[in-house]
């Protein structure tokens, strides 16, 4: 294995948002180019991981301050995913039934615990191989205290040259965490201190930003956005800027392939508006909204990241003043943004619906049925929503920021992709409901665009090539 991925997700094991998705596709890509890579996370307690077989690859202790905790590496036996995948069995930590957060919403109160332990035993492992990985590829704050651990903690002398890359998938969640908890880091050179501080707090994603060989964001419009004056990053990331890119992210287009997608009502044959139309029928039927009318869906977590409190006010207002427009929402998230969307669905009969979950199959269905698919992040760093959009003909309308910038084109440009607004605010995102609609009555336009978005590819292989150049950049000969 030349590059180990170590993160807190990976889909199908363990999949909360899109971090999931990356590490579940960018490894197999990886390995197809001749990369070998290999992935490791937590063992939850969560039915992918229970309904298959495991093998036992090492067994140590971790120490968290005063705690002695005992931890397995497993592997899974039939190599599933198509890539060596393993886990870091650690009951006390991690055998429960969510990522974050209970089914119930209730987030863990030892994620410092939680996170540290799971940094310590991969570590701890690694540093016992024979041959070693050539590059420890890290996602997210989760794993951003191991690139200072390679470098400072004497319990992974071993592992001192081993180059690290930090993928920053999310900046608004850092990790950071209070010094008093200091007691529960493997014991490091005390000179390096200052490279866990930040803000007064020990800080996993300024450490890694600092610490890392090389720091990617997801899209280079991101990095951007995280190097500008209001960003809280800026700072770290203006002063690391020669080792820092943006790496668009792709999509799994094996997964995603509207004509051998499995969990779809009909699958794409050649002629798009037929596709479109079936799907849209099955869902419409579903959820009970008129297939004469424009559909606009919004898949996501309901948080302020994704501008998913936007939403309510804007369908309210769209629909009071008769918009002849659908909207569907699929999601979980904020209870006050469930009743809210529970309340729309009572008031307007035909026009709105929202399954208020988490739901693989069902989000690929209204992919494939939605005419529209609105993003009105907050914060996109990327985002692969709009990316499925596009591969099963389905218009993305999106806030310009971050990844959406850098991948739905306007209307108004030249081979448009999409349909983009500036602020976040009703009436923009209204104006750009009002635009849809124009869009959708304009049937030569609207397939026009179908076929346009459903040719463009975004698959991994050419964000994979990127990540080897950065790879080769830090390791050679690889
Ligand atoms: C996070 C970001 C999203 C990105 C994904 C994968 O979920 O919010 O924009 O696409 O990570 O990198």
């Amino acid at each position: 294995m030349k590059i180990l991925h170590i993160s807190a997700e990976c889909y199908p094991v363990a999949k909360a948002g899109g971090l999931g998705d990356v590490v579940g596709a960018l490894p197999k890509y990886l390995c197809a180019l001749g990369m070998s890579s290999a992935v490791i996370l937590p063992k939850y307690a969560l039915r992918w991981v229970k309904e298959h077989r495991f093998i036992e690859d090492y067994h140590g202790t971790i120490r968290l301050h005063d705690r002695h905790l005992p931890f397995t590496i497993e592997r899974e036996i039939d190599d599933t995913l198509g890539f060596p995948l393993f886990v870091a069995n650690i009951p006390d930590l991690f055998e429960r039934d969510g990522i974050y957060a209970s089914p119930e919403g209730y987030g863990y109160d030892d994620d410092v615990s939680r996170w540290l332990g799971f940094q310590q035993a991969v570590l701890q492992w690694v540093a016992q191989f024979w041959e070693k990985p050539k590059i420890l590829h890290c996602h997210d704050h989760h794993t951003g205290l191991i690139p200072f651990m390679v470098k400072y903690c004497p319990e992974y002398r071993a592992l001192k040259d081993l180059p690290t890359i930090l993928t920053i998938h999310n900046g608004a969640y850092t990790g950071a965490f209070s010094w008093r908890h200091i007691d529960k880091m493997p014991l490091f050179e005390a000179h390096a201190r200052n490279l866990l501080d930040w803000a007064d707090t020990i800080h996993p994603l300024a450490s890694a930003i600092r610490c890392a060989w090389r720091v990617n964001t997801v899209s280079p419009g991101y990095l951007d956005e995280l190097k500008a004056p209001d960003s809280h990053l800026n700072w770290l990331l203006n002063n690391e800027w020669h080792k820092s890119s943006g790496i668009l992210n792709g999509i799994d287009a094996q997964v995603w392939n509207p004509a051998t997608d499995p969990l779809i009502a009909h699958r794409f044959d050649g002629d798009i508006n037929r596709f479109k139309a079936a799907n849209k029928a099955a869902i419409c039927q579903r959820f009970r909204l008129d297939p004469e009318l424009p559909l606009v869906t919004f898949i996501g977590r309901l948080v302020s990241e994704k501008g998913a409190d936007l939403l309510p006010g804007v369908i309210e207002r769209a629909l009071e003043n008769n918009a002849k427009m659908a909207f569907l929402i699929l999601g979980t998230g904020d209870p006050a943004l469930k009743r809210a969307f529970y309340a729309l669905r009572d008031r307007f009969f035909w026009h709105f619906d929202a399954s208020i979950e988490y739901n693989e199959s069902l989000a690929h269905q209204l992919y494939a049925g939605s005419d529209f698919l609105i993003m009105p992040s907050r914060i996109e760093p990327c985002g692969l929503n709009q990316l499925y959009a596009f591969r099963y003909g389905t218009i993305p309308i999106v806030r310009s920021v971050g990844g959406l910038r850098d991948t739905v084109r306007d209307w108004s440009e030249e081979n448009p992709r999409g349909i983009r607004f500036d602020h976040f605010s009703t009436d923009d995102a209204l104006h750009a409901l009002y635009r849809a609609s124009l869009l959708y009555h304009d049937e030569q336009t609207l397939t026009g665009f179908r076929k346009r978005i459903m040719d463009l590819n975004f698959s991994w292989e050419k964000s994979a090539e990127a990540y080897i150049a950065l790879y080769k950049g830090v390791s050679s000969p690889l």
